[in-house]
């Protein structure tokens, strides 16, 4: 497959998003669904919890290495050669902490810090101009379940009503759910469906490659970004099986056995978008044909053994930090119905965590 970048990559402009009118109801009634999910767990005895992506599966510190680029590649955060203190955080999708049995997507989530620049505008509870983060929330998968944050708020809707609820029913379900998964890839399918409810791939996490599934600008351009496992340690672990049904917390277990003696390294990519029609801005199931576009690899995030759930990453990382897509520089701004609701939804949440906490959350402002 090629891999130089395409050779005219579509320009940014504001006409590349289509506002709908009812977006602003939209927005409300998923910060509502969402604020149920947190006020459900929380009522049920947990610390106050992220919405969604609520289990956390390890944290890591690390360093972010952008070498000198191509013109097209060399944009944003990327523009210059450079290497940023950074925090990552691996998580499963559900808002609620079940045992690892009921296999669900994963996250990884990176903030960098240090980042220099023009700052996105101000959101409740989000940026200040004078942040200096930039983040990155990924999935495990290329596109993302829902067309539009319509279309999302009603699974989101669905799911709340089931949090907390027949975890013993969930457990059962995931392992049907796994069967009839591996049954459908056999014959070339998939279904974001039926992993998302608990049917996703027994395998080792730190394998996995994570994904944006949604366009961010990309300085001049439009860009999905992805992070892939390259260093050797990580790259074997890549759908390598791993037993989620003896430990409730057999995800972290494996995260930091792996860290205590490793280290590893993922390459962030880009892949730019050519033209709307092929590569869309607004439909979030869409994926963008890597024929016409392939991942480039733009950046490496370098980790170091260290040991992924000690106290002080748990405080420092899962704890302090909210990771959202709207923490970033004006020339990374999310694109899409997606990424609008995002803006509104991570502040919702992480507002939810700190007034149960106690303290307002500070955006670290240097490495
Ligand atoms: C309308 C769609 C979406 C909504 C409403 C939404 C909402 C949220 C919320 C409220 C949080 C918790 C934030 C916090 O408390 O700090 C969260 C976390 C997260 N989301 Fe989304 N999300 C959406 C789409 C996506 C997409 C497309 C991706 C990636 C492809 C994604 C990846 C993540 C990840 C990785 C986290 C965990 C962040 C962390 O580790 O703190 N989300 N999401």
């Amino acid at each position: 497959m090629n891999k130089l970048p395409p050779a005219s990559p579509l320009r940014f402009t504001s006409a590349v998003e289509k506002i709908e009118p009812d977006e602003a109801e939209t927005h409300a009634q998923l910060v509502e669904t969402l604020l149920k999910i947190s006020t459900t767990t929380y009522a049920d005895g947990h610390k106050a919890l992220r919405s969604v992506h609520a289990k956390s599966h390890g944290v890591l510190k690390g360093r972010l290495i952008v070498p000198e680029l191509p013109a097209a590649l060399a944009q944003g955060l990327f523009a210059r050669p450079g290497e940023y203190a950074t925090a990552l955080r691996f998580s499963t999708s559900p808002g609620d902490l079940l045992p690892d049995s009921v296999s669900t997507p994963r996250g990884l989530a990176i903030k960098i810090l240090g980042v220099k620049g023009e700052r996105l505008a101000d959101v409740n509870g989000g940026e200040t101009s004078t942040d200096a983060t930039q983040d990155f929330a990924l999935v495990n998968g290329k596109s993302f379940l829902a067309p539009d944050a319509k279309h999302f708020l009603r699974s989101l809707k669905l799911l709340a009503a089931t949090t907390n609820k027949a975890e013993g029913l969930k457990i059962a379900l995931s392992a049907v759910l796994r069967g009839t998964e591996k049954a459908l890839e056999a014959v070339g399918g998939e279904s974001g469906t039926i992993k998302g409810l608990g049917g996703y791939p027994e395998t080792h996490i730190l394998g996995d490659s994570f994904f944006s599934q949604v366009p961010i600008r990309y300085g001049d351009y439009i860009a999905k970004v992805g992070v892939v496992p390259v260093s050797p340690a990580l790259v074997s672990l890549t759908d390598q099986p791993l037993n989620l049904n003896r430990e409730p917390d057999a995800l972290r277990m494996a995260v930091r056995s792996h860290f205590m003696g490793n280290g590893g390294q993922w390459d962030v990519r880009v892949q730019l978008c050519t033209n709307l029609d092929d590569m869309p801005v607004e439909d979030a199931t869409a994926l963008w044909d890597e024929e016409k576009s392939p991942y480039i690899t733009v950046a490496t995030l370098d980790v170091l053994p260290q040991d992924s759930w000690s106290d002080s990453h748990q405080r420092a990382i899962d704890d302090a930090m909210a990771f959202n897509p709207w923490h970033g520089l004006a020339a990374h701004q999310p694109l899409g119905s997606i990424m609008r609701a995002r803006r509104h939804a991570y502040p919702a949440s992480a507002e939810f965590r700190l007034g149960k906490i106690g303290c307002p959350f500070a955006e670290p402002k240097g490495p």
